[in-house]
């Protein structure tokens, strides 16, 4: 007796995961499919990372593609990879990345709701600005990813994201704090980048109230408001 009931509670659990695969899988299907998103998006690395559109390509270690949830609701959009980034080809993962995160798990937002890229995709040498050449060849692999992933929300990240993204050429002092909307639609929710919230701490105080916001947002849309 004992035996069937161990028998049964182990099929029983057996069905429940059929069960939660099947509606997984049924949702994906009708929502335009997550699994859908992350092929599209492995297929573009697969283009992207031997890339060499511009010279960086002869001074990366890694090419930084991007990360984070392939039907993510919110992207943030960086500058470029740093040193750390380079080395692990991940993006904001040095000083400034972990302020970022933290200041994202601050406002309660989950790493697992994101997806993460830069404008560019390889290291500028020695952290420099970023070569309106070095845009234009790149820009188009970040606009591939923001069809792909379809955020409702961008939050731009520094001056060379913001103005990219808004195709503007107003100073991030005046675009931050404010919201625009994008041609898909989408909320852009422009802020400082967090390298210069690290030598700026009245900065983070507004790189939060950002982030606040980009959580009101996101909150508004989950509940369907
Ligand atoms: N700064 C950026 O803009 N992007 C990164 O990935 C790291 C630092």
């Amino acid at each position: 007796m004992k035996g069937i009931n161990h028998t049964g509670e182990i099929l029983y659990r057996e069905y429940l995961d059929i069960v939660r695969d099947l509606k997984k899988y049924l949702e994906r299907k009708m929502n335009g499919s997550s699994s859908d998103n992350l092929s599209l998006l492995e297929k573009l690395y697969r283009e992207v990372k031997n890339c060499q559109r511009c010279s960086l390509y002869k001074t990366r270690t890694n090419l930084v593609f991007g990360e984070g949830n392939p039907d993510a609701l919110v992207m943030f959009v960086g500058e470029a990879p740093g040193k750390e980034e380079d080395l692990q080809g991940r993006p904001f993962v040095g000083a400034a990345g972990k302020l970022l995160r933290k200041a994202i798990r601050t406002v309660g937002i989950s790493e697992k709701q994101i997806y993460i890229a830069n404008i560019l995709k390889c290291r500028p040498p020695k952290n420099r600005d970023p070569q309106p050449e070095e845009i234009i060849a790149c820009l188009p692999y970040l606009k591939k990813q923001i069809k792909i992933v379809k955020p409702k929300i961008i939050c731009t990240l520094g001056k060379f994201s913001t103005q990219n993204i808004l195709n503007t050429t107003t100073g991030i002092t005046h675009l931050r704090g404010k919201s625009f909307t994008g041609n898909g639609g989408e909320i852009i929710i422009p802020t400082y980048h967090p390298a210069a919230c690290i030598y700026r701490p009245p900065w983070r105080e507004q790189l939060i109230a950002d982030l606040k916001k980009v959580k009101m947002e996101m909150d508004k849309i989950l509940s369907g408001v």
